[in-house]
Parts: C-alpha cells; structure tokens; sequence
C-alpha cells in the first residue's frame, strides 16, 4: 500500500478509537493495540514529514510556548443567558410565561432542555470540516486564541466526519470531571504542589495556561451546546436538530438533554436533573432552557444581549463564602488529627454547614487559611463539607498566623494529653495513645459496632460517650459483659432500649471472619481488604501469624496493608483484646482458605441498581463476593455486569449506553444457584 494511503487509513482508525474512548466512554480495542497503530503513524510521518498535516492525531500535544494569546473577534458575538434564581418550580413557569407572553401564544411551546455544564465557554471553528481556531468567551465580542492548548482535549474532533460545511462554529463548554480533578488533585498533593480550587478553575487555568505541554496534563473534557457562525450548511428547524448533527458529526453532545412541552415539563427536568446531580460525573450548575424552533428564536430576538428565547434555571450553590472563626482539631479512629474549620454558619449544597475539613496540616498551609480569613466552603453531593481556598483580597489585618498544628495542640493529644507524632512521609499527625486515647477508643467502638462491622444495632455515638466516659466499656470485648444494671443508669436508657442493645450485642456474637477483621479497625484495612484477608487464609491464626511475605500473596494486598497487619498483630493490647473477645463466645466459621484464582467470578466487577426482591442489596453483594466477585458502586468501562432490579434509575442507563452486559433479578438467581454449587 502506498503511504499516503496507509497513512490515511491509520489516522482514520486512530480517530474512531479516539471517538469511541473518549466521546463513548466505550473502548473499541485495548490499550497496546491502540498505541501500535498511533507509534506506526507516527513513524510514518517522521519519514515523511512532507505528508504530517496538522488534523493529525499525532499532533494533538506539542506546541510551542506561547507568549500571550493572540485575540480573536467574534464572527458572531458569545452572547450569555440570563439566570433564574429561584431554585425552585417558579424559574421554569416564569421563563415560560415570558415566552408565551412575547410569542403571544396560547399552545404549549415546545422546549429544548440542557444542563448547565459549569466550565468555560469556547467557540471552535471547523472550516470544511477541519478545526482551525478555539477560542474563549472574552467580552463576548473578542475573546483569545487557545487553539493550541484546545487541541490536546482528547474528546474534541481535529475533524468532523461527514460534515464540509465551509464554516461551522461550534459553541459549548470546557470543563474538568470530577475524577480527572480528584486525580490531577492527588498527583499535586502528592508532590507537594498547588491544588486545584475546583474543577471549573481547574479547567478556566489550564485553558489559559502559556505551555500547551503543561496544558496536556490536566485532563479536560468538553460538550457542545451551540452554533456561531455557520457558512454552507443548511440548518435543521430546531435546536435539538442542531445537537443530533453535532452529534452525528463526532461532537460530545451531553446525554442529559430533553425536548419538551409547556412549564411543568420544563420543571419536571428541573426536578429529575437536581435529584441525579451528584451522580453525574462532573459539576453542573443548573440546567438551561431553549426554546426548540429556530423560526420562534428568531422572532423572540434578543433583549440586552440576552436572548429571549433562553433561560439558565439554577440549582443550589455547591459553593460559598463564609469568615473561619476558629480552627479544632478532631481526633479519628487511627488517632488522626484532622484540622477542622469552624465557619460561620452558611447554606451550600443544601444544607448549613459550620464545621468543614481542612484536611491536615500541610493542606492547610499550602492553601494559606488563618483564623479570620474569608474562605470558600464546598460541599458537593454526600461528600464531607471542605475548605477549598482563602479568598486573599478580603483578609483582615489582625488575621491569625500561620497554621502551626504541633504549636496549636503544644504538642499533645487535644483529649488525652499523649504526645503527637508525624512519621517521615505522612500528611497525618497522630495521636501516639491508641486505645488509651478516649477520642480513639469511641471512635474504634463505633466502628465495631458498625452495620458492616459487627452490626450491633443501637449502639450510637451518644451511648459510647457514656461508655467510655463513664469508665464502662474500654475495649470492644468489654462490650460483651454488659448487664443490665450498668446500663440501667446511663442517660435516656429505658428498660427497653437496654434490652434490646443487650439482645443486638447478643446476636452480634455469631458474625464471619471477615467482619470481625474489618471490625478490629487495623489501619488500612478496610471492608474489601477484609474479605480478601478472610477468604485467603480461611481461619484468624493463619492470619494473625502470616508474615508480610505471605500477607502480600492476597490480592491487592501490598506492602503497607501488609504493614499495618504486622504491626496490629504484634501489639499485645491488640492480641488480648482479640482473645477476650473470642472468650466472650465471639464466633465464626472457618474453613482452609482458598486460593482466589478457583472462584468463579474472579476478577468480574458488578454494579448492582435497583431493588431486588428476594434479597436486600447487601446479601445481593455478599454473595457475590463469596464467589471472587468485586462489586462497585458505579458503572464504567471496567463494569463486567450490572444487576438491575425494579426502579434502576441512572446507573442502568449508563450500562446500555457503554454496553455492559445487564441481568435482571431471576438471572441473577439463576447463575447465584448455578455457581454457589461449585
Ligand atoms: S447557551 C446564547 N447552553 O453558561 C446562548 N450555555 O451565560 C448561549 N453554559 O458561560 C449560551 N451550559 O458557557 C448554553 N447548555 C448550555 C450551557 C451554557 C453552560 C454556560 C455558557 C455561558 C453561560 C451562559
């Protein structure tokens, strides 16, 4: 084959795998067969340089350093929306009203429905198809060249399939998951770098950013919501026409979208898209409004420089302002002392927040916080309440140092005196009293006590602050000599909720291996690792005895899990209290240990959704894991299976749209009874 034509053919393949990784989420060819074809072409070109033209998939990442951004005007303006406030229904009917009112008509007006992507916004001009500038919003009318740095976005086409139109501007949204943020976000902490704000300024940062290599690190992403200029194609009547197109020509047009009719709809979607926010796998700020058909568009016109004829609905904010009024130090399960802001109180996310995480100390160096200081509360879907930066301009005068935590604490454990200590390498100051430490030792009950753990049901934080407190309870075992006249005196103890601690401290005695490793609360010893553990060596003296050697032979098991073993196992403490408990008629079945390559579903991942309705989720899940099984919580190119049952909301969607295999509930059965044989 000639080689312009094997280039051609390379550079074709590469670009539908481009598409189907990073626009489908759904890998067509593994990674090695991938990079054979991109190292072919590669050479290809470097022999023949006559033959590299700059759509190549080859020349995504490599651009000079620039000195500034060239401008760049508008052919058309970047106009921005107006926003309703209300995050409640009356956002949607209002916009609604508007339209009916300015079109004076009486039918429901059909809309298209949007989210609200919380990035920067760039125009990409595709001239015959080929992308030939990226530009930013700007003033609307003249905004930058980032062209450079915009072609090492992965997901945005150098060039469009089947579309030559002599110009084609596409508007729409760069933006920064939240995994690729919580990644970029761990490399940098790791190497003692600058984090990242949030994903927005992740992605305002690296759009802006002089060195498209540097650029080419920080994973960005993008969805197209638009049109500006257009020369040589024939639009469609509406505007969801417009996105299928930009779909069909290789574009990432976002899933989430909708066409509707009249204002309940349009607060229905609302509703539906506030309710799945915090599964979506990046930040949105609402969802927008507009109106479908271009011929009523263009009779609403515009107002201001907002167009009539759309509308952004937002939802609560996911970030705020707030004044730190004092910093307290927490002291966890493992004795970690965690620095934690004490704000005046504020609403994000939903709620009102007044305590947030700094992380640890040096976290809260690097982002400068000091008592008094103005700073940006972040709280985004379950996630723990954080601080995520100090806004420098509004800082007072009198603010408060340095945070020093060794200095603040005077070196000593806020509750139990003991001496802090910080391991070369650790983030993590600790308290060095272990169970000693009364903090440690309601925080280590509580996790015993847990649904995974042991499962002792009533067992809640205000009972073991009098436990231990009271000089009740000082090791989880001594929770299996409780009477009734110990616990007849605690506060709000009835008769009642005495015997029924009693009873759940009872039933609790009959537990598995893997719960009562899980619940001891070894340091880096979580559930999963847990049942590894007690699958793998079958009986606790095989575990409790295995050297780190052995421990390293479970899988996913590596030298600092296996550490953290060690060391717990070595403590005498540790030995006593297991052996008490064990006296206490704490019980298990064991069995050989089995070697994890014979399971049948080794090294399968589930996803299970739903509800099903012969079993609870978490039996579902168990059984699963006794077969080798791994089960996560969501989908993704890695899922082998997802389990639906009745009601499977976004995570199913997910599956048909990546082609993971999905079983209802009797198939599920059906393979449970076929495999728990073997
Ligand atoms: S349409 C003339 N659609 O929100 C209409 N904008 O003020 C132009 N945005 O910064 C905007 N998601 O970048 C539109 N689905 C969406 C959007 C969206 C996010 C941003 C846009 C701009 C602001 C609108």
């Amino acid at each position: 084959m000639a080689v312009a034509a094997r280039i051609a053919q390379l550079r074709a393949e590469i670009e539908r795998h481009n598409h189907a990784y990073y626009v489908l989420d759904a890998p067509a060819v593994p990674d090695a067969e991938y990079d054979k074809l991109f190292r072919e072409l590669q050479a290809l070109e470097t022999q023949h340089p006559e033959l590299l033209t700059p759509d190549s998939p080859t020349q995504r990442v490599g651009g000079k350093v620039l000195d500034g951004f060239a401008p760049v005007k508008h052919a058309v303006p970047m106009l921005s929306i107006r926003t309703e406030t209300d995050t409640d229904a009356s956002g949607a009917f209002n916009f609604d009203v508007r339209v009916k009112n300015a079109l004076g008509a009486v039918d429901e007006i059909e809309y298209a429905c949007e989210l609200k992507f919380d990035g920067l916004a760039i125009n990409l001009r595709y001239e015959r198809g080929v992308l030939k500038q990226a530009a930013t919003r700007g003033d609307g009318e003249t905004g930058e060249d980032v062209t450079q740095n915009v072609r090492t976005i992965h997901c945005i086409p150098l060039h469009l399939k089947d579309c030559i139109a002599d110009v084609l501007e596409v508007r729409g949204e760069v933006y920064m998951s939240r995994r690729d943020f919580n990644r970029y976000n761990e490399k940098q902490r790791e190497l003692g770098l600058q984090t990242l704000v949030n994903p927005r300024n992740g992605a305002a940062g690296s759009i802006r950013q002089l060195d498209p290599a540097l650029a080419a690190k920080r994973p960005l992403s993008f969805y197209a919501y638009g049109l500006g200029e257009v020369q040589g194609w024939a639009l469609p009547a509406t505007h969801s026409a417009i996105l299928d197109a930009l779909q069909s020509f290789g574009l990432p047009v976002c899933a989430d979208r909708a066409v509707v009719r009249g204002a309940e709809a349009l607060a229905e979607f609302h509703r539906r898209i506030a309710a799945k926010r915090d599964a979506l796998p990046f930040d949105i700020d609402g969802v927008v409004y507009k109106v479908n058909s271009l011929a009523q568009q263009l009779e609403l016109g515009f107002v201001t420089r907002e167009p009539r004829w759309a509308v952004a609905h937002k939802f609560p904010a996911e970030e705020q302002l707030t004044i730190l009024r004092d910093i307290d130090i927490q002291v966890g399960r493992t004795g970690k002392l965690t620095p934690v802001a004490k704000l005046e109180p504020v609403f994000v996310g939903g709620t009102t927040v007044s305590n947030a995480t700094l992380h640890n100390e040096d976290e809260t160096r690097r982002k400068d916080v000091r008592i008094g200081d103005t700073v940006i509360v972040r709280r985004a879907g379950d996630v723990i309440p954080e601080v995520v930066g100090v806004v420098l301009e509004k800082r007072p005068t009198n603010v408060g140092e340095p945070f020093d935590l060794f200095k603040r604490l005077d070196g000593h454990c806020p509750v139990c005196g003991s001496a802090i200590v910080r391991e070369e390498g650790e983030a993590d100051w600790r308290c060095s009293g272990g169970l000693f430490c009364p903090a440690q030792r309601k925080q280590a009950l509580l996790h015993f006590a847990g649904r995974r753990a042991m499962d002792i049901e009533g067992l809640g934080d205000k009972l073991v602050e009098q436990l231990v407190d009271g000089d009740i309870v000082h090791t989880p075992a001594d929770l299996y000599t409780l009477s009734m006249s110990a616990l007849a005196d605690l506060e709000r103890m009835g008769e009642k909720s005495a015997l029924n601690l009693l009873d759940a401290i009872e039933k609790s005695r009959r537990t598995t291996l893997a719960r009562f490793v899980y619940a001891l609360g070894i340091r880096n010893v979580g559930e999963a690792t847990a049942k590894d553990l007690a699958r793998h060596f079958g009986r606790l003296e095989r575990l409790m005895q295995a050297d780190e050697a052995a421990l390293q032979q479970v899988p996913d098991v590596g030298p600092i899990v296996a550490q953290s073993l060690r060391a717990f196992f070595s403590e005498p403490h540790n030995l006593e209290v297991v052996d008490a408990l064990r006296r206490h008629g704490v019980e298990w079945d064991e069995h050989d240990g089995v070697s994890d390559q014979v399971l049948p579903l080794t090294g399968k991942t589930f996803v299970l959704t739903g509800t099903l309705a012969s079993m609870s989720r978490d039996e579902a899940k168990s059984r699963l894991e006794a077969l080798g099984a791994k089960v996560a919580g969501s989908v993704s190119k890695k899922t082998d299976c997802v389990v639906a049952g009745a009601e499977a909301g976004s995570k199913l969607d997910k599956a048909h749209e990546l082609n993971v295999p999905v079983w209802d509930e009797a198939a599920l059965l059906e393979r449970l009874k076929e495999w728990e044989t073997i």
